[in-house]
C-alpha cells in the first residue's frame, strides 16, 4: 500500500472520530510488515484530559490486535502528530510518519519527529 492510500485510510477514518469538544476530527492508520492497515480515531471525554488521540487508538488496537513494536512500516495521520504521540511513534518503531500540516504532507521519521529523545535503551 502506498503512503498515499494509506492516508486515504486515515481521512476516511477521522470521520468516525468521537471529537464532540474541540469538534477537531483525527484519523490514524498505521501499516504492519505483513500488511494489515489499523485505524484509530482521537476520543474525547468530558473530563477533557482523558480524551485520547487518534494514534494511540491505532497503536494500541495494533498491540491489542498481536502487533509488537518493529512490526509497523508507517502510520499516516490527518494532523501533525502531538509531543506525546511523538513519543508513542517512537516507542512503536515505525518507520516513517505522513501526515497532514495544513496543505502540505509531510513525511519524517520518528527520530526527526522527536530529537534525542527518551526511550526504551535508556531504562537499560
Ligand atoms: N489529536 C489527535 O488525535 N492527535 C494528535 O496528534 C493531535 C490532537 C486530537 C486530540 C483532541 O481530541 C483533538 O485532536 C484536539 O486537540
Amino acid at each position: 500500500m502506498s503512503d498515499g492510500e494509506l492516508l486515504a485510510r486515515a481521512d476516511a477514518a477521522a470521520a468516525r472520530a468521537y471529537a464532540p469538544y474541540s469538534s477537531f476530527q483525527v484519523g490514524c492508520a498505521v501499516l504492519t510488515r505483513d500488511g494489515s492497515v489499523i485505524e484509530g480515531v482521537n476520543v474525547e471525554n468530558a473530563a477533557y484530559p482523558l480524551g485520547v488521540c487518534a494514534e494511540r487508538t491505532a497503536f494500541a488496537r495494533a498491540v491489542a490486535e498481536g502487533h509488537r513494536p518493529g512490526d509497523f512500516v508507517a502510520a499516516a495521520i490527518t494532523a501533525s502528530p502531538c509531543g506525546g504521540c511523538r513519543q508513542w511513534l517512537k516507542e512503536m518503531g515505525v518507520e516513517r510518519v505522513v501526515f497532514r500540516n495544513g496543505d502540505r504532507v509531510v513525511t519524517m521519521t520518528p527520530d526527526e519527529l522527536l530529537p534525542e529523545s527518551f526511550g526504551a535503551s535508556d531504562l537499560r
